[in-house]
């Protein structure tokens, strides 16, 4: 079973209350989700592999230890999930970004792909699938098919807000994807939107409402 977790973070918590708030403008919402990613990517690279390296101080020969080197990719679910690369990528700028595009039908809720550009060697990298909202799962879920499908082995799914619902399906779908959010909220409501949420991550990002 894939590893569910809370970043449950005080700057993290504090920084989604803000996102949630409604009255918070497109400036303030899209900052915030970079850095919220920031803050999380942060938390999820604890367990990055390192190595040992010598290298001389003012004061002398020091072994001390570098990243061994391990491969990145982000892969933002278009067109939410473009809110969290930057954050990504400030903490690992030599990252590779894909970007997988997916709508989902107003009526019947369904997602599809329209659009996938990976790097070439994206089996060989650990890959962060961001979107800021874990709702159904049905666009996560397409998308780590489609990923896999493309030959990624090493995923992890990062959201800011999870429902239990999506957390299931990808937990039933995938038992080798963790999932990190920044909160994991009470429900869906009929229109599959998270209650409390934040709303619609990509008109809230890009001040399309
Ligand atoms: N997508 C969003 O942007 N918000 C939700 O609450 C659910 C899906």
């Amino acid at each position: 079973m894939g590893k569910f977790t809370v970043l449950n973070h005080p700057l993290i918590q504090h920084k989604l209350t803000i996102m949630r708030d409604k009255n918070t403008g497109t400036k303030d919402f899209r900052e915030i989700a970079s850095e919220i990613a920031e803050l999380m990517v942060y938390e999820i690279t604890r367990d990055l592999p390192l190595k040992s390296v010598e290298i001389e101080t003012p004061m002398g020969k020091t072994v001390q230890k570098e990243l061994a080197g391990k491969k990145l990719a982000v892969v933002p679910i278009l067109r939410a999930g473009l809110g969290m690369v930057d954050g990504v990528l400030r903490l690992v700028p030599a990252a590779k970004v894909g970007h997988i595009g997916m709508y989902r039908d107003e009526e019947t809720l369904e997602p599809h792909e329209y659009f996938l550009k990976l790097p070439p060697d994206i089996e060989q990298r650990d890959v962060f699938v961001v979107d800021p909202m874990l709702a159904t799962g049905g666009s996560a879920k397409m998308a780590i098919e489609a990923l896999k499908k493309h030959g990624a082995k090493n995923m992890r799914l990062v959201v800011l807000v999870a429902a239990p619902e999506g957390v299931k399906a990808i937990e039933e779908a995938f038992p080798d994807v963790d999932v990190y959010a920044a909160a994991l909220d009470d429900h869906l409501n009929d229109d599959g939107y998270i209650v409390p949420g934040l709303g619609d991550a990509g008109d809230r990002l890009f001040g399309t409402k």
